[in-house]
């Protein structure tokens, strides 16, 4: 893993855990405090075909270790992509819509688990650096960034078993204290929701709450009363992929009109305790500086999809807005980011797609402040984390975020406070796939005791 933090693998805790506090690892000396024996060479790589919350086939893999701890981990996947994300295999045919992927387990099986086996699983940059390699393609289109990406976070998760730490304080050490602010959606639209609002996520964060706990304390109330709003309008047709309620709205405007109401509803005061986040996914309704709104019956160039936003910002309480345009129009992405980028965060998705030189690229013509960070974007950790890396260096923040097809899975959640991005993107505040996240980031919380802080990353927006 390319840090400088200087516990990356967490040598140290005050949690009282059994492990070798204090004890220098750099030597590689292969003892936990107990004495016993942490043997990191990988011995076995298994996988299987498992489902995801749409139903759909994806990647686990299970990697054993040589003095014996295992770890396992699941792929999730997109449904509104970029298009230069690293290339997720499937099977095509008949079978589940084209969507299996057995062609990806048995990679991890064969020259995956051959290539792998009798590395270090705790030499993440190394393993890493052997599964681009052995995939041997730019965008690991031959054996799956999902078979990748399986096996990479399942070496993760095995390496902190052997070092008995969880993966957040094996990634980042015992001084990773920063809980991430969450962004959680209410409002599901665009390709998770029928196309039924444009706009893909209507979220809500919560930049004066004191604690993860109390944040999602806060949003659930939100959920919910935005969910009593729209019963009573007749308006709620059920949940979208990420959980947040399918709206029946006439105007993508109305979102934003409900979402502050169901705020005040719920007993806060908008921007200043709960403020608005927004998924555009422009990507998905534009292409060559040309919006199509479906719903609001309007067609956009790129300066007039940039004034709608600008107008947005004014009214109403928004504090943070990905992908305002199209991954193909980086030009209006700078524009917008000289034009609002003082007041809100401006998060590439679609546009950076978790590569580090499409953040250096960015940062060189000033489009976004932030990127998104989903690891199956680019098929390792390691790449991921570069990403992060770059952002850092040219002073944008991050976000780690769920993919709208996931699982009970909560490594990216490890990585939001392992890493220390400030941010965490789940979905909604309803579904097994989410909650599994949000409750085990308080469990997180709990563990770091008073050395908890709640990031704050973002400006507060009073009206
Ligand atoms: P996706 O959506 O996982 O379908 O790409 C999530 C997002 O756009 O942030
Ligand atoms: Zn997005």
């Amino acid at each position: 893993m390319s840090t400088n933090d200087p516990h990356p693998h967490g040598i140290a805790s005050s949690s009282g855990e059994p492990h070798d506090a204090g004890a220098a690892r750099g030597d590689r000396d292969d003892r936990t405090a107990t004495g016993a024996d942490v043997d990191c060479r990988i011995r076995a790589v298994r996988a299987r075909r498992v489902w995801d919350s749409r139903g759909r086939p994806t990647v686990e893999a299970e990697i054993e270790l040589a003095g014996g701890a295992v770890g396992r981990a699941i792929v999730p996947a997109g449904a509104s992509k970029g298009s230069r994300e690293a290339h997720e295999l499937r099977d095509g045919g008949a079978p589940f819509g084209g969507l299996d992927v057995l062609q990806a387990v048995a990679n991890v099986e064969t020259e995956i688990a051959r290539a792998v086996v009798g590395l270090r699983a705790d030499d993440q940059a190394a393993l890493d650096q052997r599964l681009v390699e052995v995939d041997g393609t730019p965008t690991k289109s031959r054996l799956g960034a999902n078979a990748t990406l399986a096996v990479s976070m399942a070496a993760a998760h095995a390496a902190a078993t052997a070092r008995r730490v969880p993966l957040h304080e094996y990634l980042g050490g015992a001084a990773a204290t920063l809980m991430p602010l969450p962004q959680i959606q209410i409002f599901g639209g665009g390709a998770h929701a029928g196309r039924r609002v444009d706009i893909q996520d209507f979220m809500v964060v919560c930049p004066a709450a004191r604690s993860f706990a109390e944040a999602l304390e806060w949003t659930a109330e939100v959920y919910r009363h935005a969910g009593l709003v729209m019963q009573a309008r007749g308006a709620s047709l059920g949940v979208a992929d990420e959980g947040g309620w399918w709206p029946d709205f006439v105007s993508n405007e109305e979102a934003l009109a409900t979402l502050v109401e169901a705020i005040e509803r719920a007993g806060y005061a908008p921007g200043e305790q709960v403020a608005i986040a927004l998924d555009i996914a422009a990507s998905d309704f534009g292409r060559a500086c040309r919006y199509t709104l479906g719903l609001d019956a309007k067609v956009l160039d790129s300066d007039g999809m940039i004034e709608l936003l600008l107008g947005w910002i004014d009214a109403y309480p928004i504090v943070s807005i990905e992908d305002p345009l199209g991954e193909d129009d980086a030009d209006a992405f700078a524009r917008f980011t000289r034009a609002a980028g003082d007041r809100v965060q401006i998060v590439g998705d679609d546009f950076l797609v978790s590569d580090a030189a499409l953040v250096a690229d960015a940062a060189a013509i000033g489009a976004a402040n932030a990127v998104l960070l989903k690891p199956n974007q680019r098929g390792t950790l390691s790449e991921t984390r570069a990403a992060w890396d770059a952002a850092k260096a040219h002073g944008y923040a991050g976000i780690v975020s769920a993919r709208s097809g996931e699982t009970e899975d909560t490594t990216i959640v490890h990585l939001a406070v392992g890493w220390g991005t400030g941010q965490l993107k789940v979905g909604s505040f309803a579904r097994g796939e989410r909650m599994a996240k949000w409750n085990e980031a308080l469990r997180i919380e709990e563990r770091l005791g008073p050395r908890a802080r709640l990031a704050r990353p973002l400006p507060r927006r009073p009206r």
